[in-house]
């Protein structure tokens, strides 16, 4: 009989085949907006970032570029709105998403924003349960969609001051993440006009780079063995809930909130 070790690889491998993803349209409300209608568009075909202590952390390599962001539209949304990121391809790998936001300075738009501000933690999806038998089941691969969720979806807290934003979805694959740099990142940026009467501070912010270092628990683990238990979130607090989410919320499913606990495990 193989060995449970030698199933958790052949698990975690099977995961790696279908490689690369983007994140390509808005999703405003339930509705799919155009493909790089309001998401910067990247240079860099569909892979993960060479590099997370340079400025393509910020909107991935190209996001910054004036032409991407000239062809960019700025989507006109409500604080309370439900948003989310359609996956180009498929979110193959395992590993937690984590939703930030950054306000661009008075005077700038958000198109013509370089995310050089402060940036927030809004929504976090990680893992789903721990089961010792069988692995790790991470929110944005549930055993309703084992190839990875088809988009991420989360609620602009009512909180959101008005105001031209950034939101950068990102999505750390863990599957090489044995080794220090061995995490990848994928990322991707839209431009917000946020409606609000709303007068939160946002916080704990961070700055792209520098959010991460590269070694947190989170980004560097034994990831084939021993099966995982715990989990750490990178990066900071969600603002303004300090919670994360455990189970996606997918376009057409209703929504279960952003802020639903780790799924316990009674001999599962
Ligand atoms: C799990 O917990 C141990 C003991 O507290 C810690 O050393 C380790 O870094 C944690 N792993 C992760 C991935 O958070």
């Amino acid at each position: 009989m193989p060995s449970l070790r030698a199933l958790l690889s052949l698990a975690l491998a099977a995961t790696t085949v279908s490689a690369h993803y983007n994140f390509d349209r808005l999703i405003i409300n339930g509705v799919t907006t155009g493909e790089y209608e309001f998401m910067r568009r990247t240079t860099n075909s569909n892979s993960p970032l060479p590099n997370i202590q340079n400025k393509d952390m910020v909107c991935n390599v190209g996001g910054l570029d004036a032409a991407n962001r000239a062809a960019t539209k700025t989507a006109v949304v409500n604080a309370g709105d439900t948003i989310g990121f359609n996956v180009r391809d498929i979110m193959g790998h395992p590993g937690p998403v984590n939703v930030y936001m950054s306000k661009a300075p008075a005077g700038v738009t958000a198109q013509n924003y370089l995310g050089d501000g402060d940036w927030f933690k809004v929504y976090a999806l990680g893992v789903k349960q721990f089961r010792p038998s069988k692995g790790v089941i991470w929110g944005s691969m549930p055993d309703t969609a084992p190839q990875g969720i088809p988009n991420v979806q989360f609620t602009l807290p009512t909180a959101l001051p008005a105001g031209e934003y950034l939101v950068r979805m990102e999505h750390i694959a863990i599957h090489g993440a044995s080794e220090p740099g061995g995490a990848q990142f994928y990322i991707g940026c839209g431009q917000l006009t946020v409606r609000s009467s709303g007068t939160g501070v946002p916080s704990p912010t961070v700055k792209f780079p520098g959010a991460y270092k590269g070694n947190e628990p989170g980004l560097v683990f034994p990831v084939y063995w021993p099966p995982m238990l715990n989990y750490t979130m990178p990066g900071p607090a969600t603002w303004p809930n300090k919670c994360d989410d455990h189970t996606p919320n997918v376009v057409g499913q209703k929504s279960d909130g952003d802020c639903t606990p780790i799924l316990p495990c009674d001999g599962c």
